[in-house]
């Protein structure tokens, strides 16, 4: 049986109280917080660094799935990782060196994983599919939150899901963007089994109610 997990993303927090917003998520079931880190350059967005993640890293128990959406990539790694990173994620056209990028994530001692927005081929993943852990699917073009789901999302997520099976390997699919109660379950159907949201949670004054209905969801 699969094992689902919810990622709630930081993005839609309240950073002004963004430890015990972590702390509340998990409390409400969250698996992994994912961290959303925004450039101004391979996205048109700002966000947060290392120093953030370090803060938040006492507050919770649960991986941190660091989604580097900066370019470049490699020499933001090994501050992450010291920070208190588990898995580090980038999107392969943001590194010269994909190969080399995957292999900084590993030697740091994280699980390394690649990023696809909705137009990237999944024809990166060709020749270091024994370099990822984790595979994640942009379900919207990346820079913000509160965007709706792209439902060709769907075929690329299934598309993942082959890749995977074929390879054997212990390989997580996440999904992010757009997603929400409604749509969970066709992209779990699809093959995922790491789901990112972020104003579906926090948006919502209850998180626990949100996180046991996505649950509900995954029962099929
Ligand atoms: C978008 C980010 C997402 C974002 C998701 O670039 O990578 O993680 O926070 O937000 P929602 O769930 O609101 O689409
Ligand atoms: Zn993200």
């Amino acid at each position: 049986m699969t094992t689902f997990r919810i990622a709630p993303s930081i993005l839609s927090a309240d950073f002004a109280r963004l430890g015990e917003e972590v702390r509340n998520v998990v409390a409400s079931g969250a698996d992994i917080i994912h961290f959303d880190v925004m450039d101004n350059h391979y996205v048109p967005n700002l966000t947060v660094g290392p120093l953030v993640c370090q803060a938040i890293r006492p507050h919770v128990q649960v991986p941190i799935d660091v989604h580097l959406m900066v370019k470049p990539v490699d020499r933001i790694i090994p501050d992450f990782a010291k920070a208190g990173a588990n898995i580090i994620t980038f999107h392969p056209e943001a590194s010269d060196h994909i190969d080399r990028s995957l292999q900084l994530i590993r030697d740091n001692g994280c699980k390394a994983g690649l990023v696809f927005n909705p137009a990237t081929p999944l024809s990166y993943l060709d020749h270091v599919m024994d370099k990822i852990d984790m595979i994640l699917i942009m379900s919207v073009n990346p820079g913000f939150g509160g965007q709706s789901f792209i439902p060709r999302a769907l075929d690329k997520i299934a598309e993942a899901r082959r890749r995977i099976d074929e390879s054997g390997r212990d390989i997580l699919l996440e999904v992010d963007g757009g997603i929400k109660i409604d749509n969970i379950a066709a992209a779990a159907k699809a093959g995922a089994d790491t789901f990112v949201a972020g104003s579906a949670i926090f948006g919502q004054p209850d998180y626990k109610a949100v996180i046991d209905a996505m649950r509900e969801q995954l029962k099929g």
